[in-house]
């Protein structure tokens, strides 16, 4: 889904990209990526590439930290060979969710899941190497991937055409910030000419909880649809999320001199684009 997006702001920016897929280019095997790094000779790598099914890390261990963990240092590898610069992205899962205030990128991490902690271990072998910059985001939708904004735009779908009349059940207890792919891409094009090195947080604005976005994308369908909250506890999922996950996104407002965008106007762009 992010790859997508960061493949066509590169290229609607008129620079040269080599988007490659996991068949490839696995970040697993070190040796194919040292060998694509020293044909192409990038300036920049950006790893959008990880093991995302949060619920099947709990049970892959092995696999999330060879791709999110191991994996993400091989690509660090390869671009340091090179002489380029990497951008690698990262999550808002490295916290537990304790805090009633923004994370900053200085606060203390705290994984609660498998996905968390291998994405953390990314982090510390990224940031390991020089020229690096590690960017944790949250909640992503957008083109091309499975996501919240789709599934819920699905289940929609499903009630308005009557083969499901039943109400939406939709966690409230679970508060974040949603993050529009486009958007993101334009943040790590901003980030890439601020040579940034370390962590920086980035994501939309404001922060809403899952039942609030539901009843966003619904409002924004025009389709009158029941939605009940529900509690994180009623819902049985393997990995545990952290319940308040809000990035503070001043670094990033300052480095790249512009607030956050809202991702209620990135929301309506991908509806739309359903149309
Ligand atoms: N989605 C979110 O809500 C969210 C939130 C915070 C941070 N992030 C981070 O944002 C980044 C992009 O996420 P996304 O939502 O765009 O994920 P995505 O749609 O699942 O894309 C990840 C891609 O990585 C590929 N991949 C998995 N293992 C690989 C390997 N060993 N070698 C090469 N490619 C591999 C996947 O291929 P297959 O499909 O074949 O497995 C998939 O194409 C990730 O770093 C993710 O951790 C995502």
């Amino acid at each position: 889904m992010l790859g997508r997006a960061v493949a066509a702001e590169w290229r609607r920016r008129g620079a040269a990209v080599l988007a490659l897929s996991r068949a490839q280019a696995d970040i697993c095997r070190p040796a194919d990526l040292r060998s694509w790094a020293r044909s192409f000779r990038p300036e920049l790598l950006i790893n959008c590439a990880a093991f995302t099914r949060v619920d099947d890390c709990e049970r892959e261990r092995e696999a999330a930290f060879a791709a999110n963990g191991e994996g993400a240092g091989h690509v660090a590898a390869a671009a340091g060979e090179v002489g380029a610069r990497l951008l690698h992205v990262s999550s808002d899962y490295v916290f537990d969710g304790a805090a009633r205030a923004p994370y900053t990128e200085d606060d203390a991490t705290a994984p609660l899941s498998v996905y968390g902690e291998s994405k953390l271990e990314g982090e510390r072998r990224v940031l390991a190497l020089p020229r690096t910059c590690v960017v944790r985001t949250s909640w992503l939708f957008g083109p091309g991937g499975p996501n919240f904004v789709r599934a819920i735009a699905g289940q929609i779908a499903r009630r308005t055409e009557g083969s499901d009349s039943s109400a939406l059940r939709v966690v409230a207890d679970q508060v974040g910030c949603p993050t529009y792919t486009p958007y993101l891409a334009r943040a790590l094009w901003d980030l890439a000419g601020r040579r940034h090195e370390g962590v920086v947080h980035y994501r939309n604005r404001e922060a809403v909880s899952w039942h609030g976005f539901a009843l966003a994308i619904a409002g924004q369908t025009g389709v009158r649809v029941e939605i009940l909250p529900v509690a994180t506890a009623d819902v049985s999922r393997p990995a545990p999320r952290p319940p308040y996950s809000v990035l503070d996104v001043a670094r990033f407002e300052r480095l790249a001199g512009r607030p956050v965008e809202s991702w209620s106007c990135g929301l309506r762009e991908y509806l739309d684009s359903f149309r």
